[in-house]
């Protein structure tokens, strides 16, 4: 597998690059992020996307832009802290991944002991840039744990884009994906185009394309048959919040993927880092769920594919139930049934190392 080092987020002091990935697979374009509206605005309309890069993305923001802040004390930082906070958390409501790298951000800034403005500005810079090479190595963590449900010849269904776009780096799903084969297993992939915004076909199938593993792409609707006729090993998909019970929420069509999975006796495993872990919501009911304009259903590339006007309904996100998944496969092993349990558990011996005490 050769090493595709795809940097979607990186950190250039003055400003963020990110790549655009609106305009993927046709064109690789830069966005040079110059301040908190940028970067709110890339996450809008999804130039950057997938749960853990957002939650990169709104803290290297936060670190960038109060930089700029003309601030005699910590104390006067603070205010301006909240704001860019509250405008970056309003972005997209249901990866709780957001809330979680910002409330690391704004715990650094309330409990950094500092009185010099300079010291506590570098310090969140530092912190921005630590949750992102964190991420990349929990990410590698989660592959490693993930791989051994990986039989060694495997076909494996995903939906949605989880690889180094949708992350720090190396990606959730695909980072399971892609250390079953350096493991020298024989994966085959089937990627789901994800509709409306097809990230499986533009995003997922560009990835395994420069890394070299061999994959086929469907239509969504097509998952079903391919089961039936062609038979799968497991599904790995990512989540945007997963909810005390085990509950998880990912891209609209994983609950219909998990549905199918279950009439196929195909394994179901979400792979998901531990800030992706939402304990204070207890079950997938109460998530929030994300509803985008209909112009994403009513069009494909700018071109009208329905009558003007028509309803629409555009959730970006559903909900699959815990009885559904196998395994949560995170950076501290794979959790399995009970979810209530276990969760708790892995949250209460590992999940705070990384989170903190709440
Ligand atoms: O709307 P998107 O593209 O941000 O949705 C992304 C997903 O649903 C991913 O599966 C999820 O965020 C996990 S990414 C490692």
């Amino acid at each position: 597998m050769q090493d595709s080092s795809i940097k979607a987020i990186t950190w250039e002091g003055d400003h963020i690059r990110i790549l655009d990935q609106t305009k993927l697979p046709v064109q690789e374009v830069y966005l040079e992020c110059r301040n908190i509206e940028d970067v709110a605005c890339a996450i809008e309309r999804l130039s950057v996307r997938g749960a853990p890069a957002i939650g990169v993305a709104a803290a290297m923001a936060l670190a960038m832009e109060c930089q700029k802040v003309n601030a005699g004390t910590p104390e006067e930082l603070m205010p301006h802290l909240e704001q860019m906070s509250i405008r970056l958390m309003n972005t997209r409501p249901t990866a709780v991944n957001l809330k979680w790298a910002l409330k690391k951000m704004m715990d650094k800034a309330l409990n950094s002991r500092t009185s010099d403005v300079e010291a506590l500005k570098d310090a969140l810079k530092q912190e921005a840039i630590r949750i992102y090479h964190d991420d990349i190595k929990i990410n590698m963590a989660i592959g490693g744990h993930g791989q051994a449900a990986v039989p060694q010849e495997a076909t494996v269904i995903t939906i949605c884009n989880t690889g180094s776009l949708a992350t720090g780096g190396y990606g959730t799903a695909l980072g399971v994906i892609r250390t079953a084969v350096k493991n020298g297993k024989s994966v085959f992939v089937v990627s789901s185009e994800t509709r409306p915004l097809m990230q499986g076909s533009r995003l997922t199938a560009w990835e395994l394309q420069k890394d070299g593993i061999p994959f086929v792409l469907i239509a969504d609707s097509m998952a079903g048959y391919y089961m039936k006729k062609k038979g799968a090993d497991l599904v790995i998909t990512g989540a945007d919040r997963i909810a005390a019970n085990g509950d998880s929420a990912n891209k609209i069509g994983t609950y219909s993927l998990s549905v199918l999975a279950k009439e196929h006796n195909i394994p179901f495993y979400v792979a998901a880092p531990f800030s992706t872990i939402d304990m204070s919501v207890k079950s997938g009911e109460d998530i929030p769920i994300e509803e985008r304009p209909s112009e994403e259903i009513t069009s494909i590339a700018g071109k009208p594919v329905a009558p003007e006007s028509v309803n629409v309904w555009n959730p970006a996100f559903d909900v699959v139930p815990n009885s559904y998944i196998a395994g949560i496969i995170t950076e501290g092993g794979i959790i399995r049934q009970p979810f209530n349990e276990n969760i708790k558990k892995a949250f209460d011996e590992k999940g705070e190392e990384i989170n903190g005490k709440s």
